[in-house]
Formats: structure tokens, C-alpha cells, sequence
């Protein structure tokens, strides 16, 4: 391996880190007050997997949210370190508890089939993007610098909680 394959293991490895939840609560808690009446939006997040999107979903009621999106990146398998080898993606739509147990159950989100890879620049991710007031996630580090220009294009407010 040369340095730039080193890097770009590395940078391969980092797309892949998963946010631990007591992380998200803990930088979270310092925001609940925009949150109330908001359409939150997890565009890197497999929700079988992603922290933020259990973090929003059993804490939908309690931040007053109006709806959580959350979109998944190629693969549809249930490991934590994804092959990426299913081109098709899937997004999902919680608008919170209907049945009272303040519980996110499988039959109050609304599963979706992405047409192409849940690329977060694909044309109908941008079109769930729009629909967002808050977007949160952890993006690829790899495209970090892109994840931040889409941001800006289409008028999203952002807060880097990175240590870069
Ligand atoms: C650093 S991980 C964080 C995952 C999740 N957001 C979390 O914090 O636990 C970045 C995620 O982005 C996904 N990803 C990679 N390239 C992507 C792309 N072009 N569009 C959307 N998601 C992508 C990866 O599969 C990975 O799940």
C-alpha cells in the first residue's frame, strides 16, 4: 500500500463510524428548543442502524417535532459496516406516536424505495432535503467539504460539532 491508499483506507474507515447515542444526547440536549414544530431530516443515516435516527424517533413527542426523514446510503442489510452492495436505497417517514405507547413501532413508519442509491446529491434526496428545516447527521468525512457546499445551496443552516 502507498500513502495515498493509506489515506484513503482510512478516510473509507472514518465514512463508516457509526455515532454512538449517548454522544448525540449529549450535544443534542443543548438544542431541544428548535427542534418544537420542525421537519428534522438524517440524510446518512441507514435508520435500521443510525443512533440519530433512534435518538428522533423515541424522542419525537418530547421535541415536539413535526416529521423525521431519514434516508439510507445503498445498503439495505441489517450490519453495521455496510458493503454497499445493493444499489437500491430506502427512506423513511415518522410523524410520530398514533397508538400511545410513545413507542416509534414498525407500522407507524413509513418505509420508501429510493429509484437510485440514497446518494445524498441525488436529485430526490435534494428533493427530501428541501423539505427539511433541520438536517442532522453525521456525513462521510470523505465528503465532508460537498455535504457542506449542499448545505449552503440550498439555504440550510448547519452547526459543525466535528473536531476536524
Ligand atoms: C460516518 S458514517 C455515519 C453514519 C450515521 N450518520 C451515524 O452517524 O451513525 C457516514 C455514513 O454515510 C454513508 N454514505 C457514504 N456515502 C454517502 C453518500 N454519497 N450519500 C449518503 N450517504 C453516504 C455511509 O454509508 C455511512 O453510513
Amino acid at each position: 500500500m502507498g500513502q495515498e491508499d493509506l489515506h484513503k483506507a482510512r478516510e473509507a474507515k472514518k465514512d463508516e463510524f457509526y455515532t454512538q447515542l449517548v454522544d448525540i444526547e449529549n450535544e443534542l440536549k443543548h438544542y431541544r428548543e428548535h427542534f418544537r414544530g420542525k421537519t428534522v431530516l438524517c440524510n446518512c443515516d441507514d435508520p435500521r442502524v443510525s443512533n440519530f435516527f433512534h435518538y428522533f424517533s423515541y424522542n419525537f413527542e418530547q421535541l415536539g417535532l413535526k416529521k423525521l426523514i431519514t434516508t439510507c446510503y445503498k445498503n439495505q442489510e441489517r450490519d453495521l459496516f455496510s458493503q454497499h452492495n445493493s444499489e437500491r436505497a430506502i427512506w423513511l417517514e415518522y410523524n410520530g406516536d398514533h397508538n400511545g405507547n410513545r413507542v416509534p413501532d414498525p407500522e407507524e413508519i413509513g418505509i420508501n424505495y429510493l429509484q437510485g442509491d440514497g446518494d445524498f446529491r441525488s436529485q430526490e434526496c435534494i428533493e427530501l432535503l428541501k423539505q427539511a428545516d433541520i438536517v442532522v447527521t453525521n456525513p462521510p468525512f470523505s465528503l465532508f467539504r460537498e455535504y457542506v457546499a449542499q448545505l449552503v445551496k440550498y439555504g440550510k443552516k448547519f452547526r459543525n460539532c466535528f473536531e476536524l
